[in-house]
């Protein structure tokens, strides 16, 4: 086999880097564990991207994609319907809080937001409010690449390389609590300080300019940030009182991922739209969907009116069928039940590490979670540019791995390891993911 940097041109990823190393290659998964092409294994800590939900090695999802290829490999849904599309449509509007009855499916997580963000100004246009065109999201949040998606993603470090890019994107603060600018002793009083800083944002923008804000359940970017207490509700209050959308973008958080269908429900909120897509199928086959209330179509239902976007391949009947499989199990095995059943364990067993004086904060809810390494715990002092590079990319990443645990070590915040295994882990899984951070966050501490 040619190497695999000769051709291939990796995501997100420094191809220099390998000039000298292998690049690792995986070649099979089973349950929570992955190997790689020496036939090593690694327990799948972060579930491949945040999406093998049901775990690896599922042959009855692979059987539902078999069969659906040779029964129906494509056919789209402009102007036409394929079976499995409307089940699965039928299935989602089921699972999904209030009116949110309206599936509009993608290939993915960024095309989501983006339509999201287009049925946003496409609404407002078609009800009398055409200026309203703007969004908000938060600093630091990942919403996507494409350009719409990556304006509303808050990471100047990936935005730079492709200025100038979709105007309106609007930022306000994140809902880091360790690391709060204000009421840093007051859980709510930050939660509404946060919400606040959406309105004021609105304000200054000017209301009949804002069509959507765009928040994930727990944001992932940074380290996995639950919203504080009575964050959501405050911020439904804002949206409403200034007519703009509330898009819960939960292309991570749903699907169990946080102990409920959607993060939504599990944070008592109800959104205008949700954008989803990874764990929807688990991974067995690619597929996203934006998921609006029947309100926001209604404008569209006129005898010549239509929402004037689409891709080939969104809601393709292969990856349809893969998600309607996916559910089956998901509904057979309880493993949204499973999660909520161990999610306190796991986080037990993960706050066992603050006993290292690396390890500030531990966060996150159901199998969610991102621990963050300081420098000094008492301050809570940051490592600089120089020390997280050496720490993070130099060292974590690789450790951990050989150590047998794949997961993230990202420092597009502050420094943080994420964790977000397949739903189907237990406590043993915790305890190995715990075992082997204890070891290489030890062995960290002595580089610094
Ligand atoms: C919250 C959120 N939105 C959007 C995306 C983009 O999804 P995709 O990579 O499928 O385009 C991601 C990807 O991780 C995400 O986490």
């Amino acid at each position: 086999m040619a190497n695999a940097t000769d051709h291939l041109w990796m995501h997100f990823t420094r191809m220099a880097s390998y000039s000298a190393g292998e690049v690792p290659t995986i070649v099979r998964g089973e349950g929570a564990y992955v190997w790689d092409a020496q036939g090593r294994r690694y327990l799948d800590g972060l579930a491949g991207l945040f999406v093998v939900n049901a775990g690896h090695g599922r042959t009855e999802l692979a059987e539902a994609a078999a069969k659906q290829a040779g029964e129906l490999a494509y056919f789209p849904l402009w102007s036409y319907a394929h079976p499995k599309a409307v089940e699965l449509a039928e299935r989602i509007a089921a699972l999904t809080p209030g009116d949110l009855n309206r599936i509009f499916f993608t290939t993915g997580g960024s095309e989501a937001v983006e339509a999201a963000w287009k049925l946003a100004r496409a609404y407002f246009k078609r009800t009398g409010k055409p200026n309203k065109y703007k969004v908000i999201s938060r600093y630091i949040a990942y919403h996507g690449t494409s350009m719409g998606a990556l304006s509303i993603t808050g990471l100047p470090g990936i935005k730079s390389d492709f200025e100038p890019l979709v105007p309106g994107a609007i930022k306000v603060p994140n809902t880091n609590y360790y690391r709060a600018p204000e009421h840093g002793d007051d859980p709510e009083a930050f939660g509404r300080w946060a919400a606040d800083e959406i309105g004021r944002a609105i304000e200054r923008e000017g209301p009949d300019t804002v069509a959507a804000v765009f928040l994930e359940p727990v944001q992932n970017s940074g380290g996995c940030f639950p919203p504080p207490p009575g964050y959501f509700d405050r911020v439904r209050e804002i949206c409403d009182a200034y007519d703009v959308l509330l898009v819960s973008d939960e292309v991570i958080c749903s699907w169990g991922r946080l102990g409920e269908y959607f993060g939504a429900v599990r944070y008592g909120y109800q959104p205008d739209i949700i954008t989803t897509a990874k764990g929807i199928t688990s991974g067995y086959a690619p597929l996203g969907a934006m998921i609006a209330s029947d309100r926001l179509m209604e404008p569209f239902l006129t005898e010549t009116g239509m929402f004037a976007h689409g891709v080939t391949f969104g809601g393709h009947p292969v990856s349809c069928a893969v998600a309607l499989a996916n559910l089956e199990v998901f509904a057979r095995e309880d493993l949204v039940g499973h999660v909520r059943a161990n999610e306190a364990a796991f986080r037990a067993t993960l706050e066992k590490l603050y006993d290292l004086p690396i390890v500030g904060d531990v966060r996150g809810d159901g199998y969610f979670y991102g621990i963050e390494l300081v420098k000094d715990k008492t301050t809570r002092e940051t490592f600089n540019e120089a020390e997280s590079e050496r720490l993070l990319r130099g060292f974590l990443s690789t450790a951990l791995f050989q150590a047998g645990l794949y997961c993230r070590a990202d420092d597009r915040g502050d420094p943080v390891i994420q964790l977000a295994p397949p739903l189907i882990a237990e406590q043993q899984h915790f305890d190995e993911i715990e075992q082997i951070l204890r070891t290489v966050l030890t062995q960290a501490w002595t580089k610094l």
